[in-house]
C-alpha cells in the first residue's frame, strides 16, 4: 500500500515563519512594557505635574493686561473705547510684572515707545496686510514729527477729516500744481463723494473712462478757449488719452 502524501497546506509557507516572527516581536513588547519598565517611567500624571511644577518655578515676565486697570483705569478704559482695543499694553510697553510688583521704583519704569519709528512696525504699507487694514507710507506721512504728536496712542484716530485731496494724495497734487493743469480742481475730472474723506477706500471718486471726456476741452471746435486743440477723430483713436499723457502733468 503506497502512501497518500499529505495535502499541501493552505498558507504558504513564507508567511507562517513570517507569522511566527511577529507574534515573538509583539510578546516581546507586552513583556518588556509590562515588566521591564518601572512603573515610574509610564506614569504620564507624574510627568505632567512635574512640567506645571517646572513652569510655576519660571520668573513671572508678563503681567497681563488685567494688572494695569487697578491702577491706570484712564489709559484702560481710553483703549476699550478706540481701535486699539484690540491690542494688550505689553503690545507697546512689554513685559511689566516688575513695574506691577513695584511701581515706584524708578528701575522698573515701563518703556512707553513715543518715537516715530515704532508704530510703522503694524502701520507701513505693506501689501501682505489685509485689505483695509490702515496704512500709511512713513516716508511721506506728515514726516518728521512723532506719530503721538497726532494721533492718541490709545485711541487712535485721524485728528480731524482732512477737507483738501492734498492731505492725502499730496504726490498728485504737487505734481498737478506745475503742470498744464495746474488750474483744474480734482473735481473736474473726478466725481468725488464727501464720504471718500472719512472711508477712503469704501466711497472711491470717479475716474475719466473714455476719450470724449478730455474732449469736452481738448476737441476741435469746443467753447474752452485756454485749452489747445486736437481734433479727436485723428489724433490718436486707438488709445485712451490717458495712455501717452498722464493726465496731472499732462
Ligand atoms: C499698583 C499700581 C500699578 C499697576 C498695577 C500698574 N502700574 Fe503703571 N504706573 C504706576 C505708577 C504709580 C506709575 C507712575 C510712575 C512714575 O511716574 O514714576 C506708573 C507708570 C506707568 C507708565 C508710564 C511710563 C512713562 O514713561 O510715562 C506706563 C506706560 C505704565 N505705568 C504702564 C502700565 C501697564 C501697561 C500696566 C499693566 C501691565 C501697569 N502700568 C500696571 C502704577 C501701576
Ligand atoms: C499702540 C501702543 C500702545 C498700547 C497698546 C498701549 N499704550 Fe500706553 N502709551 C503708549 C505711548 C506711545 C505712550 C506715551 C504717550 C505720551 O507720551 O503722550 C503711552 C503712555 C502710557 C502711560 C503714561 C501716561 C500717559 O497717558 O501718557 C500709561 C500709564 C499707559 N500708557 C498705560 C497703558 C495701558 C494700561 C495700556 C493697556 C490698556 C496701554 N498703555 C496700551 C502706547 C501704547
Ligand atoms: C501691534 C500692532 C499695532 C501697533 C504697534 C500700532 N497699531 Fe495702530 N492699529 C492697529 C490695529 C489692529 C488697528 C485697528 C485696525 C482696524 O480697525 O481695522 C489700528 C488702528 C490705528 C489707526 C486708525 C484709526 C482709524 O480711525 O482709522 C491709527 C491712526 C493708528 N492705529 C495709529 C497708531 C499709532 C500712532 C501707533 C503708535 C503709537 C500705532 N497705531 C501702533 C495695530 C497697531
Ligand atoms: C501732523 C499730524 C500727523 C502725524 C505726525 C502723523 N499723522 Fe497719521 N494721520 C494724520 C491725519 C490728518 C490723518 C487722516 C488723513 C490721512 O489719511 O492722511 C492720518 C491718518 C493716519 C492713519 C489712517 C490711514 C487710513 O488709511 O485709514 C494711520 C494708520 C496713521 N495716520 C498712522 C500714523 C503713524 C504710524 C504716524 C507716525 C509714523 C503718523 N500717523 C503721524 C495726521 C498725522
Ligand atoms: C482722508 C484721505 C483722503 C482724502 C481727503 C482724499 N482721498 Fe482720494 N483716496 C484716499 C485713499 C486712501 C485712496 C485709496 C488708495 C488705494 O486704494 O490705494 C484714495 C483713492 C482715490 C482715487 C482713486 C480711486 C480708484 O479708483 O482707485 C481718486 C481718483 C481719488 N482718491 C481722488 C480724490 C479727490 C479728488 C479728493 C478730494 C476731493 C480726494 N481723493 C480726497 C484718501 C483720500
Ligand atoms: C484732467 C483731469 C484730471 C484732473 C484735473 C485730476 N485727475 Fe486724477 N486722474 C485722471 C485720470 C484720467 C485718471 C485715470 C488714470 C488711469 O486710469 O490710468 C486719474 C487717476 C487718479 C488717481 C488714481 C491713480 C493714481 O495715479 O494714483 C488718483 C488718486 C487721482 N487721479 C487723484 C487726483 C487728485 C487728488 C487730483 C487733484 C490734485 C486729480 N486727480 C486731478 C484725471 C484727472
Ligand atoms: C476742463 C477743461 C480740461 C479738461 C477736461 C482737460 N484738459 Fe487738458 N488742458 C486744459 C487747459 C486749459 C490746458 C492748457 C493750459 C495752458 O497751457 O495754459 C490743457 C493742457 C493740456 C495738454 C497740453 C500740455 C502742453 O502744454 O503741451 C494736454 C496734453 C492735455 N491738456 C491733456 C488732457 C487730457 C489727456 C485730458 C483728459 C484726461 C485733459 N487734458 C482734460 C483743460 C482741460
Ligand atoms: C499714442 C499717444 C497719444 C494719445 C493716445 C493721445 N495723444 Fe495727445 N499727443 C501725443 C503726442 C506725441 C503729441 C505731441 C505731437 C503732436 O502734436 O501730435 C500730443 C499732443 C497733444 C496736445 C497738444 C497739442 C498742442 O497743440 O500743443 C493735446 C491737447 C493732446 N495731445 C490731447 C490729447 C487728447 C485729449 C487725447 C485723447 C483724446 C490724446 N491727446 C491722446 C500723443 C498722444
Amino acid at each position: 500500500m503506497s502512501e497518500i502524501p499529505s495535502p499541501p497546506s493552505r498558507i504558504p509557507e513564507q508567511v507562517r515563519r513570517l507569522g511566527v516572527v511577529a507574534v515573538l516581536m509583539a510578546g516581546g513588547f507586552i513583556v518588556v512594557r509590562t515588566w521591564a519598565i518601572s512603573p515610574e517611567y509610564k506614569d504620564t500624571s507624574l510627568q505632567k505635574s512635574e512640567a506645571v511644577e517646572r513652569e510655576k518655578a519660571k520668573p513671572v515676565h508678563y503681567a497681563g493686561a488685567a494688572a494695569c486697570t487697578e491702577c491706570h483705569e484712564d489709559q484702560c478704559g481710553e483703549q476699550q473705547l478706540g481701535k486699539h482695543r484690540n491690542l494688550s499694553c505689553g503690545t507697546c510697553h512689554g513685559a511689566l510684572q516688575k513695574h506691577v510688583d513695584d511701581p515706584l521704583n524708578e528701575a522698573n519704569r515701563p518703556y512707553a515707545p513715543r518715537e516715530r519709528d515704532f508704530c510703522p512696525q503694524c502701520h507701513a504699507y505693506d501689501p501682505a496686510r489685509p485689505t483695509g487694514f490702515p496704512q500709511i507710507n512713513p516716508a511721506i506721512h506728515n514726516p518728521l514729527k512723532p506719530c503721538i504728536s497726532c494721533h492718541k496712542p490709545h485711541a487712535p484716530e485721524p485728528p480731524e477729516t482732512p477737507q483738501e485731496c492734498s492731505a492725502c494724495h499730496a504726490e498728485i497734487a504737487r505734481t498737478k500744481m506745475v503742470s498744464p493743469h495746474a488750474l483744474l480742481e480734482c473735481t473736474t475730472c473726478h466725481t468725488t463723494l464727501e464720504e471718500h474723506k472719512t472711508t477712503p477706500r469704501g466711497a472711491k471718486p470717479s475716474r475719466p473712462t473714455t476719450r470724449e471726456f478730455c474732449g469736452t476741452c481738448h476737441n476741435k471746435g469746443t467753447a474752452e478757449k485756454s485749452a489747445p486743440k486736437v481734433d479727436l477723430a485723428t489724433h490718436e483713436v486707438k488709445y485712451l488719452c490717458w495712455q501717452c499723457h498722464y493726465p496731472h502733468s499732462p
